[in-house]
């Protein structure tokens, strides 16, 4: 039945179609036709006479995640080097880490594992960073578009101020990077971004050719921006003329000229903040990467009411967990430990936590992240422990979020296609 992609479910349907509330239909009707939501009801429609029904009650449906900031090949060092903040991090444990992807049996190795985990945790749509190394770059890739997940990958540039292995000739890298995109860019799921690593690690030169591929071939755009106040003064000291850490990119046509990332976003001003709304730029909030790395608390209660649009991001390996439920969570308890210092900054509810982690970064990749008409059939199946099922729908949510686990996710799909199946 999964195959045909053409089906009903009937569930406990629950998502967020705007973020200050849940809509939960129990023992809900979802018509999928041709991988594509066409009716979501409590009643079973007419038009639903014809399809296999998927049996789902007692079970939750909900969208799949999105992860809009995360390093694949961080994968392996997890939880490492914890005890330092992000400069001596980058030098002590990624940059010795990241060279090891030169060597494509490596990739083959390890990035199914990465591919693996994160599907297993739900996420069906994510923004990755991967090395400087094209062909592994590549492996990663194909890997993801035979999963039939969701993702925008990202050849990473780097070509100043890294370590050895890890410094990139410029004009190589920008031939590696347009051969890139333009082997990517037609995928129906995996499609290329242009991903700078950040500000200090890339040359005047590579963003200059970076901004030139952004407009001609209309990718979108991925970096790191205001993370660590270290890095901040580094910014200011390799580029003294631009007034901001952002008006770097600005400059060379990485701001917001073509949908754009920036992950982090902790430590900016007022009118920092009133910029990236106007340039539409997306911040990625990595609430577990900033707590491990003591970068900072990033104030999202002020930048959703400046109107920045904001997503979240696992950020592994700073952030140690694959499972967005518990960066929801940790986004949530931020924002918490905020308010006590800043009352005006009213802490996240819990629709909007699982709204930014499901529709605002589900938009980024098109009509993904919620049940509305038109909609690409991404969900999850999860399970409901028995002592939950006459709880209302909403309430089994809370408690699968703050309580659940991956093994709690039985299936994923992705276009109405299963992408895991581990209870089958
Ligand atoms: N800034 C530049 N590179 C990185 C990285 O790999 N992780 C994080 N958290 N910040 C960065
Ligand atoms: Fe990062």
């Amino acid at each position: 039945m999964e195959n045909q992609d053409s089906f009903v479910l009937h569930g406990n349907l629950i998502y967020t179609s705007d973020r200050n509330k849940f809509i939960s239909l129990k023992d809900g009707y979802m018509v999928v036709e041709k991988g594509t939501i066409t009716s979501v009801s409590a009643e079973k429609p007419a038009m639903a006479d014809n399809l296999p029904v998927k049996d789902c009650q007692g079970k939750l449906i909900m969208p799949g995640f999105a992860d809009m900031h995360l390093h694949a090949p961080q994968y392996i060092q997890i939880g490492m080097g914890m005890d330092y903040k992000l400069l001596d991090w980058l030098d002590g444990y990624t940059f010795q880490e990241e060279p090891k992807f030169a060597d494509p049996d490596y990739a083959r190795k390890i990035y199914p594992l990465f591919v693996d985990e994160m599907t297993a945790c739900g996420t069906t749509s994510s923004a990755i960073f991967a090395t400087i190394h094209p062909e592994s770059t590549d492996i990663l890739c194909d890997i993801l578009a035979q999963k039939g997940v969701r993702a925008y990958v990202g050849k990473v540039n780097m070509d100043t101020n890294s370590a050895p292995a890890l410094t990139e000739e410029t004009a190589e890298s920008l031939k590696a990077t347009e051969d890139f995109i333009q082997k990517w860019q037609n995928h129906p799921l995996v499609r290329p971004i242009i991903t700078p690593r950040f500000v200090p690690s890339v040359t005047a030169e590579m963003m200059t050719g970076l901004g030139q591929f952004a407009e001609k071939y209309q990718v979108p755009v991925q970096s790191h921006l205001s993370e660590n106040p270290g890095e901040i003064e580094l910014v200011k000291k390799l580029f003294p003329q631009d007034q901001y850490y952002m008006s770097v990119y600005d400059r060379f046509g990485l701001f917001g000229q073509t949908p754009t990332l920036m992950a982090h976003c902790i430590h900016l001003s007022d009118a920092e903040i009133a910029i990236m709304a106007d340039k539409g730029v997306y911040a990625v909030h990595c609430p577990a990467s900033n707590l491990n790395l003591a970068s900072g608390l990033m104030p999202m209660r002020k930048m959703l009411n400046a109107g920045v649009k904001v997503v979240l991001g696992s950020d592994i390996g700073a952030g140690h967990t694959l499972y967005m439920p518990h960066e929801i969570v940790r986004a949530i308890e931020v924002s918490k430990i905020r308010s006590i210092e800043n009352p005006e900054e009213t802490p996240l509810k819990l629709s909007e936590a699982f709204y930014l982690a499901t529709k605002a970064g589900g938009e980024f990749f098109g009509q993904t992240g919620s049940f509305e008409i038109g909609w690409s059939a991404d969900f999850l199946i999860t399970d409901v422990p028995e002592y939950q099922q006459e709880r209302s729908v909403d309430e089994q949510l809370q408690n699968f979020i703050y309580h659940g686990t991956a093994q709690d996710i039985q299936e994923v799909y992705v276009q109405g296609r299963p992408v895991k199946n581990t209870r089958k």
